[in-house]
């Protein structure tokens, strides 16, 4: 495995691969690697002949400038685990290498897609920060797949609408969260959650649990539903930033659940804003098929 800190040696160590026609598989993380990212990698492992990891913590997305000084940073670590993963190689540039002095690249989208919930709440320049990376990343690592986890699901609808409007020949893989044994949802932010907020962040997934059985047990109100939801993350002194179910593909709210709608929440729990989401399954249907 190399580790590559610029462009340049990463097209230059690319460039066999290229020659042959290999296929590149990107994961794009921001470090402080988990068990969620390591899915995507062995994901990419399986799928691909060559594997680029990248590991950036990108200012432009960050609205809060303590959550940038705060995320984690954990190279040594991060650089163990890609290679127990069967990573090829790991590009981890400077701020300055991938922001030339006097850099003022912008690429965005407009839209719903991006000015709702994550958008609303932190701004939409949070995901005009993430477009914008995401696009340098793809044109210097030029995969044929790239891998994002479904934890951020509105993040990998923005990719997708990103891919397809600039007409990217980049396919994007979404990789299921992967959960601690308690059910909470792998972030790389969980290592800031510490003593009681760490039983208080469980109150996102007894609400997602709580939405999917309100839907069992009959009702198809959303309204109704995300109540019962709310509801559920009392007992952890846990009160959501928004808690919404929206469509799978436009996030517009809808009024009526059905399977496949996406229940959606983002809480502060202690130091951290967490996010976490589900997708209604009709649970009945798949018992009656079983
Ligand atoms: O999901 C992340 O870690 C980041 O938003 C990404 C996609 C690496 C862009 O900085």
């Amino acid at each position: 495995m190399l580790v590559v800190r610029t462009i340049a040696d990463l097209r230059e160590a690319l460039r066999p691969a290229r020659r042959e026609e290999a296929s590149i598989g990107f994961v794009p993380t921001m470090g402080a690697l988990h068990h969620g990212h390591e899915a995507l990698m062995e994901r990419a492992r399986t799928e691909c002949d060559v594997v680029v990891l990248s590991i950036f913590v990108n200012p432009t997305q960050f609205n809060d400038p303590t959550d940038l000084e705060r995320y984690p940073r954990t190279e040594e670590a991060d650089v163990a685990i890609a290679e127990k993963n069967g990573v090829d190689f790991v590009f981890m540039p400077s701020a300055e290498e991938m922001y030339r002095p006097g850099s003022t690249i912008e690429v965005r989208l407009d839209g719903p897609l991006v000015d709702s919930l994550e958008g609303a709440h932190r701004g939409s320049d949070h995901f005009h920060g993430v477009t914008t990376v995401v696009t340098k990343l793809f044109n210097i690592v030029q995969p044929e797949v790239a891998y994002f986890g479904q934890k951020d699901a509105q993040q990998a609808l923005v990719i997708r609408a990103l891919v397809r409007e600039l007409d990217m020949p980049v396919r994007i893989d979404v990789v299921q969260t992967v959960r601690e044994d308690d059910g909470l949802a792998m972030s790389s932010r969980n290592i800031h959650v510490k003593g009681r907020d760490r039983e208080r962040a469980l109150g996102l997934k007894a609400a997602l649990d709580e939405a999917q059985s309100a839907y069992d047990g009959g009702e198809r109100d959303a309204a109704a539903l995300t109540e019962r939801a709310v509801a559920a993350m009392k007992p952890f002194e846990v009160v959501p930033e928004y808690l919404a179910i929206v469509d799978r593909v436009t996030l517009q709210p809808v009024e009526t659940v059905e399977p496949g709608a996406l229940v959606v929440i983002a809480a502060p729990v202690g130091p951290v804003r967490l996010i976490d989401n589900t997708v209604i399954k009709d649970t009945a249907q798949l018992t009656r098929s079983a």
